[in-house]
């Protein structure tokens, strides 16, 4: 028999140790046929082609070259890109990963044209609607045909909004397969000695967010919590082009620069920041991913966040949100620094073996 072709959808940073471990399991599959689209919404070496040469992703066989625009500009060009591949490649069904604008606007594509959906990553929701991401959840999964959340939350989330169960899979976190096979090349990073840190005497710290890199006073009460933060313990901050453009826009170089221990690198590759967060005292982060890495490494990590699409992070994790209140960040970060915080415990089915449970559903129901 033929096998089944998949488009497997790749957009951004986030997207790309997702899809790893899912081309590599799907190519040994003789009953499924992997097509890389990378839709090119980042595009950057440091955002994208390290990814792919550090994880040994392939070179994607098609690349839609869409850049960055405004979310609508942007999600149309992908629309508008991925149709006349579907009518070329004629595919039994889409896999797409994650929340990005690339995850929602090729799953629309798919839907019209009958092609299946299987999300991975289905289900989370942060029940915030100014979040771009929750938009991109809440349409991506309510068009899926299959959907596979990585934890029981995500479950329950599907069945409130009523998904029937039989289209729901729990296969787990599929980036910590990514992790638990990069273990060994994330300890030999020589991100320390190059940024000359000890492990343990550092915090680092991501921040790209729109509410709170796009708004001033958002940005500036963080800020303010970091320049006291940094009077105890250097700062590792990798700095996504977002943010970079917003410091500048705001004029806010001089405050950045004036914070003597705030160390600013370009954004770092897939080990030297693994290697990075795991020998962290701590992490302060607005990211997603992150949330769910500082719980397996068992580092305390405070979300700049007023709520999470990943509760389980602060339930069983290390996890704890602090908004961008000036106050709660740097009395979250004594709690820490007092040696007062939650250890945590690893999640059900984060264990690093999603993308088998993936590729044996998929097997059994496309
Ligand atoms: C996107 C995702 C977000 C994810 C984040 C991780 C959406 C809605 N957002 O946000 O969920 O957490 O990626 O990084 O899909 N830029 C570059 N080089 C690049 C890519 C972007 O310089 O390779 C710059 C551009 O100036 C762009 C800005 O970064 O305008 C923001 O990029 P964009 O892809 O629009 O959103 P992110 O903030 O990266």
């Amino acid at each position: 028999m033929k096998p089944v072709k998949v488009l497997i959808i790749a957009g951004a940073r986030p997207n790309f140790m997702k899809i790893a471990p899912i081309m590599h399991a799907m190519r040994k599959s003789s009953k499924l046929e992997p097509i890389l689209v990378h839709t090119g919404q980042h595009y950057d070496v440091k955002m994208s082609d390290t990814f792919f040469d550090e994880l040994n992703i392939p070179r994607p066989d098609i690349s839609l070259e869409v850049g960055s625009d405004t979310h609508a500009r942007q999600v149309a060009k992908i629309m508008e890109r991925f149709e006349p591949v579907c009518d070329e490649q004629k595919p039994q069904a889409i896999l797409v990963v994650g929340d990005v604008n690339s995850t929602m606007a090729c799953s629309i594509v798919a839907a019209k044209k009958e092609i299946k959906i299987i999300h991975v990553e289905a289900g989370i929701r942060s029940r915030d609607r100014s979040m771009p991401e929750e938009i991109n959840r809440m349409v991506t999964d309510a068009i899926t045909d299959i959907l596979m959340p990585p934890s029981r939350d995500a479950v329950d989330n599907l069945l409130a909004e009523g998904h029937a169960p039989e289209k729901i899979h729990l296969v787990g976190n599929i980036m910590i397969d990514t992790l638990l096979e990069s273990k060994d090349r994330i300890n030999k990073s020589e991100i320390l000695k190059t940024l000359n840190l000890q492990a343990g005497n550092f915090v680092s710290l991501t921040l790209h967010r729109p509410s709170n890199v796009d708004n001033i006073d958002n940005f500036r009460k963080i800020l303010a919590a970091l320049e006291i933060i940094q009077q105890e313990l250097p700062i590792v901050f990798p700095i996504h082009p977002r943010t970079r453009k917003m410091i500048s826009e705001f004029g806010l170089e001089d405050y950045v620069v004036s914070m003597k221990n705030l160390i600013l690198t370009d954004p770092l590759g897939y080990f030297d920041f693994g290697k990075l967060i795991s020998a962290s005292r701590f992490v302060l982060t607005d990211s997603g991913g992150i949330q769910e890495e500082t719980t397996i490494y068992g580092i305390p990590c405070i979300t700049l966040r007023e709520n999470t699409e990943r509760p389980v992070t602060v339930w069983e994790g290390t996890n704890e949100l602090a908004g961008c209140d000036t106050e709660t960040i740097i009395a979250l970060a004594r709690q820490i620094l007092d040696g007062n915080w939650k250890k945590g415990r690893i999640p059900e089915l984060w264990d690093g073996a999603a993308a088998g449970r993936i590729i044996s559903i998929l097997e059994e129901v496309l």
